[in-house]
């Protein structure tokens, strides 16, 4: 691989350039289709959503499809958030449905993508609004936002709204294994499992985290790998020292804590953090132990916010999971 190959991102080496390849997104992608097969159908589109799971994408595709390799010359793509001047955004808009009227061929106008709407300002919005009105006979505008509530009302009742929530986890995972798969990366499925819930429904971060992994360790990129990356320790081992804690064996929880904190990194309050979201995956816990046991961690969460040494603290606290453990075994 040449220097320039390594450098290449995989978020956008990876990025779909038809709907056809979109993650997911099955119902908002079949509309936008049928809007494909008879362009002129096509309303003004807000595309509204998290970070991360194709918004940006869609339009880039939308505009591949109507206008195929010219897309660039029918396309004007603004960054709301760049040129927030209200100006900026009446010249270049009115401009461009100006200039290329004549020339569109087959697609009755001109598109319009403007990302980071949520950044205008109100005056720049109503603005929008006006050019909105007075130029839909020439463009189409993909307004794109992570919060439509920040888009004046008169501009959502001018659009079909489309909403982007968390992606299918599923989905997700089967991305990466392609991915990973064309880098020649060897991505174990319980790393591709941890990236995958780490990113929350966020692909681009999902991708970004593996390229990252795929660098630590030439290609392979197994649960360590995953747990240096997402700064998280594995759940297993988590669960495992609070079992030991709480059951059978103060002495080798402690060691497990030591392990986290010394091989990996970890400092204590990632690792108290990620206690209190495994202690709520155990079954084996009755909802009652889950609060006395969550109580207890609040207690110790403060106390490290205090500024109290790291490893007294969570041997402490481990002390205390062993004393509920030991109440919950003398009563039953
Ligand atoms: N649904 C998806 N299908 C395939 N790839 C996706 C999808 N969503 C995100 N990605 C990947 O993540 C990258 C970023 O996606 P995109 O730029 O479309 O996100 P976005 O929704 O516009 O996010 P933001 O709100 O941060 O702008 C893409 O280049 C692609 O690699
Ligand atoms: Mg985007």
């Amino acid at each position: 691989m040449t220097a320039n190959e390594e450098a290449v991102m995989w978020v956008e080496k990876y990025r779909p350039k038809t709907l056809d390849e979109v993650v997911d997104l099955k119902d908002i992608v079949e509309s936008l289709k049928s809007f494909m097969r008879n362009p002129k159908t096509m309303p003004h589109l807000l595309l509204a959503g998290i970070p991360g799971t194709g918004k940006t994408t869609v339009a880039l595709c939308i505009a591949h499809e109507l206008f195929g390799q010219n897309w660039k010359t029918f396309t004007l793509e603004l960054n709301a958030s760049d040129e927030r001047g209200i100006d900026t955004v009446r010249d270049r808009v009115k401009d461009f449905s100006r200039y290329s009227r004549a020339a569109f061929g087959n697609v009755p106008f001109a598109l319009i993508i403007l990302d980071e709407c949520d950044q205008m300002t109100g005056p720049a919005q109503t603005a929008l609004r006006r050019i909105m009105e007075t130029s839909s006979r020439t463009s189409r505008f993909i307004l794109i936002c992570n919060q439509s509530g920040k888009i004046i009302e008169p501009i959502q009742s001018r659009c079909a709204i489309f909403r982007f929530s968390k992606l299918d986890r599923k989905a997700m995972i089967d991305q990466l294994c392609c991915i990973a798969g064309k880098e020649h990366v060897k991505l174990e499925p319980t790393a591709a499992e941890r990236i995958v819930d780490y990113a929350e429904g966020d692909l681009r971060h999902a991708i970004n985290t593996l390229q990252t992994a795929a660098s630590y360790r030439d290609g392979i990129v197994d649960e360590n790998t995953a747990s240096l990356v997402t700064n998280e320790a594995s759940p297993v081992q988590v669960q495992n020292m609070i079992k030991k804690a709480l059951y059978d064996n103060f002495v080798d929880a402690r060691k497990i804590m030591y392990d986290l904190m010394g091989s990996y990194g970890f400092s204590g309050s990632d690792i108290i953090r990620q206690m209190q979201r495994e202690l709520f995956k155990m079954s084996i816990l009755t909802p009652e132990q889950k609060a006395d046991l969550s109580d207890i961690i609040g207690e110790y969460d403060y106390r490290l916010t205090q500024g109290a040494n790291s490893d007294i603290q969570l041997s402490a606290l481990l002390a205390q999971f062993a004393k509920v453990g030991k109440a919950s075994g003398d009563t039953s």
